[in-house]
């Protein structure tokens, strides 16, 4: 057996060569999987955070005294059940189950919401408080899907480009409606 030294002088150039060969499909390699992990994780946790919109959006509704407000939570209702139903797609199309992956940021949202109705506020007051929160989800929602639609671009995962582009399209007009709506409330409480 050689000694150490003699063996670093006479592995090393090849161990370089062969690092240098595989290198770059090696890193492109350790890209992808991270842009996939990436992926899935944020998927479970969008699929998460929809479901529990879709009962939050009816609870905001019935608290509103406003019709188009209520209207708009409505309508974003069914939007939102449809979301959930193109990411049961992409699942299905990335051949994965749902992993039970809880979504804290509108988890807390809902915390945030429930910890401001205990204080007994005036339902107007409660109006702008969930117009305020629904915007923030909107928002949140956008976030998400831009950065599952950087992924699927990266993999390659074309097919469920067009299903992040629906549901992020949704959100957008939704964000734009309940802030829309909130400026218009709030231009009236002050008059
Ligand atoms: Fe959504
Ligand atoms: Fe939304």
């Amino acid at each position: 057996m050689l000694p150490l030294h003699q063996t670093r002088a006479t592995c090393g150039p090849i161990i370089d060569y062969l690092w240098e060969k595989v290198k770059y499909p090696f890193l492109v390699f350790c890209r992808l999987v991270t842009c996939h992990f990436f992926c899935i994780y944020n998927l479970c946790s969008m699929y998460d955070a929809e479901q529990k919109l879709t009962q939050v959006l009816p609870e905001l509704a019935r608290e509103s005294q406003h019709p188009q407000v209520r209207d708009a939570l409505l309508q974003h209702e069914q939007e939102t059940r449809q979301h959930v139903r193109n990411l049961e797609q992409c699942f299905q199309i990335l051949n994965q189950q749902p992993m039970a992956l809880e979504n804290y940021a509108v988890a807390g949202l809902k915390q945030h919401h429930d910890t401001f109705l205990q204080q007994q506020p005036q339902l107007s007051a409660l109006m702008m408080f969930d117009l305020g929160a629904g915007c923030q989800s909107e928002y949140l929602e956008m976030a998400a899907y831009n950065g599952l639609i950087e992924a699927a671009n990266s993999l390659g995962l074309q097919q469920c480009i067009p299903l992040f582009q629906q549901n992020l399209q949704q959100e957008e007009a939704a964000a734009k409606k309940l802030s829309m709506l909130a400026h218009q409330l709030s231009q009236q409480a002050a008059l």
